[in-house]
């Protein structure tokens, strides 16, 4: 792909999954609102991200990014943020200690709001209507008037994204995510379970170790580095429009950048080399993400990361492997090695989720955790084989007792799904599985 980028080039390429607004006069009112709208994140944040991948590609440290499949407006409440972040900061706990590297924390969040649909119409007992796409572009209920797209619903995504990084800002930075804080980021009704004991024993070292740390004088008074923490956020960049919206150049460099979130990817089903998604994302600098799931080929692969990142930029490109289990080994080795036979610097990371969604009798879509588990494990094993680094995961999760995927601990089963199953899309793991699934990869990466 060549030509010259601009932030609407990619609207004069082909484009998938774009919704039917019927009113394109506000539409476009809309989105130059939102161009006068303050960014999101500062340039300056992406880059810095962009660093701490180079690490992860140099197999130096460990991705790991999850939350929500999609945020919704209902769901957003201080409650579910701040559950959210302390699974996240117990799961970088195992995997640091595990690794004894850093981990790169970035959530699916504050920004996770337009989902890419098999079908463009949903029929429910012979009545049919646009599918749900989404808060940011329409509504979940089943009927006519909340199907229809509405721009309005972009500003609420906006400020709903402010509200949210705002609130994981004030945790990072705020004394929260300080590790002598490391007991009480437990919830409480993850205690009991064997994954809390674990998580506990761990807990226990580590404080043994910052007071014997204390004692020589370094205590998270005196070093930042354990007071806080850093945490991005990411999104799916599908809804283009809201995208162009907030790209912005950054005044140091001159550069283009995403403001809607520090890192973005490109679905599995809109990585079309000359479509629009790719022509967006080729021009803007922060990190993005690639989805590869089972048809991706490893030609295609390798011009999609020399499109995306022609200067080689260690911790510009994540691909996110997505295949399924049992399909692994099928698809991964071949992509592996095209890329080291291309000799371009990627972080893998793996997606366990979403190659293994299926629908349980009950008629809710779950995942098995036990497929969740064996998709990573392979990851792990075929990095191991290829002598590459398996540089992350990334998940579908919640800080909230949900029952949307089964297995785990407490062998969730088909017929516990109805209970909470609270997802505006795809099924999370619940807090106890996210840290069960910490714990397993914390095996694989030590194994
Ligand atoms: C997602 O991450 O929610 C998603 C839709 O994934 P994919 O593009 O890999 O299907
Ligand atoms: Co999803």
């Amino acid at each position: 792909m060549s030509g010259i980028w601009s932030p609407d080039s990619w609207r004069q390429k082909p484009i998938k999954q774009v919704p039917s607004y019927p009113e394109s006069n506000k539409l476009q009112t809309t989105e130059e609102r939102i161009a006068q709208f303050p960014p999101l994140v500062f340039a300056g944040e992406a880059k810095q991200l962009e660093e701490r991948l180079a690490d992860v590609a140099k197999g130096k440290a460990f991705l790991l990014q999850g939350g929500d499949c999609a945020e919704s407006f209902f769901e957003h409440n201080a409650d579910n943020i701040r559950d959210f972040f302390k699974v996240v900061l117990q799961m970088a706990v195992v995997l640091t200690y595990a690794g004894k590297s850093p981990v790169v924390k970035v959530g699916r969040v504050a920004g996770q709001f337009a989902k890419p649909r098999s079908s463009d119409t949903e029929v429910i007992d012979g009545v049919e209507l646009p599918s749900y796409r989404g808060d940011i572009i329409n509504g979940i209920k089943f009927d006519s008037e909340s199907r229809v797209p509405d721009p309005e619903r972009m500003i609420m995504a906006y400020r709903q994204s402010a509200a949210t990084l705002n609130l994981l800002r004030a945790f990072a930075n705020g004394g929260f995510a300080d590790l002598e804080q490391i007991h009480n980021w437990n919830l409480d009704f993850v205690s009991g379970t064997p994954q809390s004991e674990e998580y506990a024993r761990l807990a226990e070292k580590i404080t043994d170790a910052m007071a014997f740390m204390k004692a020589c004088g370094i205590s998270s008074k005196t070093t930042q580095s354990l007071r806080s923490t850093s945490f991005y956020t990411s999104h799916e960049a599908l809804l283009l429009g809201y995208e162009q919206a907030l790209t912005r150049v950054d005044s140091l460099t001159g550069d283009w950048y995403a403001t809607s979130g520090h890192m973005i990817w490109i679905g599995d089903r809109t990585r079309q080399p000359d479509h629009a998604h790719v022509e967006y994302c080729r021009g803007i600098q922060n990190p993005i993400g690639l989805k590869c799931g089972p048809s991706i080929d490893p030609d295609e692969l390798v011009k999609l990361i020399e499109i995306l990142n022609p200067e080689d930029r260690a911790g510009r490109i994540t691909l996110i492997a997505r295949f399924g289990a049992g399909k692994v080994a099928d698809h991964l080795p071949k992509l592996v090695q095209a890329v080291k036979k291309s000799g371009r610097t990627v972080v893998w990371s793996c997606d366990p989720m979403h190659g293994n969604t299926i629908k349980a009798a009950t008629g809710y879509k779950t995942r098995p955790f036990a497929d969740v588990l064996s998709e990573v494990e392979d990851f792990f094993a075929i990095h191991k084989a290829e002598g590459t680094h398996a540089g992350g995961i990334h998940v579908e999760m919640t800080g909230k007792d949900v029952t949307e995927c089964t297995g785990g601990a407490r062998a969730l089963s088909d017929s516990d799904l109805g209970n909470r199953y609270h997802t505006h899309c795809d099924p999370r793991l619940n807090a106890e599985q996210a840290i069960e699934l910490a714990f397993q990869v914390s095996k694989y990466m030590t194994k």
